[in-house]
C-alpha cells in the first residue's frame, strides 16, 4: 500500500501539502538503477524505531555505488562526484529475532544519480523512491517534491556532495 510507504518515508505530508498525489505514478526522469545489486557496496545503516528519523527513512539500508561513483567514493573526494554517479539505497524491513537484527521484505529503493546541469536546483543530484522497489511506482514527481522530500535533509552533508556515504574499508 503507498500509503504505508509514504508515511514510512515521511514523503506523505510534503507530497500531499503539495497536491502531488494524483500525478504520483508519473515520476520524474531519473531511471531505475536496473542491476545494482551487482554494482559496489557502500555501506549499511539500520534505523530503528528509536532513531529521531525513523518515521522518515525507517528501515535497513544497504548502499551501493555504481563504477562511475566509486573512485571518488574511496578516495573520499575530492568532490563533486563526477556526473553519472549512481547511488542506489536498498531499503528493507528488519526484524529482531532472538538478538539478531535479521533482514526483511523491500521497502523501497532510492536513488541519487548526478547530473550537474540537469538537477542544478537540487546539487546537482536527481533522487527518486520506488515503492517495494517496483520499478513502477516511482514516487517523486519532479524535481520541486525531490527538493522537499529528499535533497532538504541531505543539504548538510554539502561538504561532502549532499551524500552521507563514506567508505568504511
Ligand atoms: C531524514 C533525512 C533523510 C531524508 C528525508 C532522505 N534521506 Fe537519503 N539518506 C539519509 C541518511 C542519513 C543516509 C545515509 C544512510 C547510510 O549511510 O546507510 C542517506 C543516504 C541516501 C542515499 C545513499 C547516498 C548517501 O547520501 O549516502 C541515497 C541514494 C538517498 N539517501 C536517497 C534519498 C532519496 C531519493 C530521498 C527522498 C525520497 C531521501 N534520500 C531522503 C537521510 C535522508
Amino acid at each position: 500500500m503507498p500509503g504505508n510507504f509514504l508515511r514510512i518515508f515521511g514523503l506523505a505530508t510534503t507530497l500531499v501539502t503539495m497536491g502531488a498525489i494524483a500525478t504520483i505514478s508519473s515520476g520524474d526522469d531519473v531511471p531505475f538503477p536496473t542491476g545494482f545489486r551487482d554494482w559496489f557496496a557502500v555501506n549499511s545503516m539500520i534505523v530503528t524505531k528509536d532513531s529521531p528519523i525513523s518515521s522518515q527513512i525507517g528501515g535497513m539500508h544497504l548502499i551501493y555505488v555504481n563504477a562511475k561513483g566509486l573512485p571518488t567514493l574511496k578516495a573520499g573526494g575530492p568532490f563533486p562526484y563526477p556526473d553519472g554517479t549512481i547511488f542506489a539505497d536498498d531499503v528493507h524491513d528488519f526484524l529482531e529475532k532472538d538478538g539478531s537484527y535479521v533482514e526483511g521484505n523491500k521497502k523501497a529503493v532510492t536513488v541519487m544519480i548526478k547530473d550537474g546541469k540537469k538537477y542544478s536546483t537540487n546539487g546537482g543530484w536527481g533522487f527518486q523512491v520506488w515503492a517495494g522497489g517496483d520499478p513502477s511506482k516511482p514516487l517523486v514527481p519532479d524535481a520541486a517534491h525531490a527538493t522537499q522530500a529528499c535533497f532538504v535533509c541531505h543539504t548538510p552533508q554539502k561538504d561532502q556532495d549532499y551524500t552521507f556515504s563514506t567508505y568504511i574499508p
